[in-house]
């Protein structure tokens, strides 16, 4: 296909404003201007305007790490898409494994997010992944299936290419035991079946599915070579070298 691969970085709740520009002009310094793949930074709402100025102009674009599903209003502390959009921003993260986990967020919140991002044209990267105990008792596709027909509930064929996939199993994130390559294809072959069912094989091949969970310049190359993961999801590694490692690499 001719899918770009895709390198997303999640800073999750880290990097003040002047450690996110500097990380971010250094980033810029040293891949520049190769297009070979997309580079998205999921920065925190407070340093999103910067990194959207200093990226603008570059093929890096900037995502949100979560937003509201309603447009304006009495929501204190939330924020909303056009809020987002009006500073260039044109990513969001929505449904990862600490938004449901500590925050309560349900595959209904997910669902009325990822249709209202999809509304105001901003790409929702959403995110699914079974815990441990789910792995454990043999539930890996059970939850799958769960999170994917709620979390794209009402998303029609035409919407579905403007969707980015997040396969993020939530014991590999941030422990440092990854997923291997065949565990990780075996979830990834799953869900573009799924998609495949429920949208048609056509559709489904151009779905962008990422992997996430602790990704590292040491283990990136067997799980990008698989056949149905077309990039990855980064969190720890995103906040230092090992991104521009790994966006160096890539290109
Ligand atoms: O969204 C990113 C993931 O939660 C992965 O985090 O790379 O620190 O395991 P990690």
């Amino acid at each position: 296909t001719e899918k770009k691969f895709i390198l997303a970085g999640n800073w999750k709740m880290n990097k003040n404003n002047s450690e996110a520009a500097a990380f971010v002009n250094k980033l810029i310094g040293k891949i520049g201007n190769e297009e070979k793949i997309d580079v998205i930074l999921g920065v925190p709402f407070t340093s999103l305007e910067k990194i959207a100025d200093i990226t603008s102009g570059t093929n890096i674009k900037v995502s949100s790490q979560n937003m509201y599903f309603e447009e304006s209003g009495a929501y204190t502390g939330e924020i909303s898409p056009d809020m987002l959009k009006d500073i260039n921003v044109t990513h969001v993260i929505l449904g990862h494994s600490e938004r449901r986990d500590i925050f309560g967020e349900t595959n209904e919140i997910i669902n009325k997010k990822i249709k209202k991002s999809l509304e105001k044209e901003l790409t929702p990267i959403f995110c699914v992944g079974e815990h441990l105990e789910e792995r454990e008792k043999g539930l890996i596709f059970n939850t799958i299936e769960k999170q994917i027909k709620e979390g794209l509930n009402e998303i029609e064929k035409d919407e579905i290419n403007k969707i980015i996939i997040a396969y993020e199993p939530v014991w590999a994130i941030g422990t440092g035991k990854v997923a291997t390559p065949a565990q990780a294809q075996e979830v990834h072959k799953y869900i573009r079946d799924l998609l495949s069912e429920m949208y048609g094989e056509e559709v489904a091949q151009k779905v962008t599915l990422l992997y996430g969970g602790s990704v590292k310049p040491s283990n990136y190359f067997g799980l990008f070579i698989q056949k149905d993961i077309d990039g990855g999801l980064v969190g720890g590694a995103s906040l230092k070298e090992d991104f521009i490692d790994l966006a160096n690499i890539m290109n």
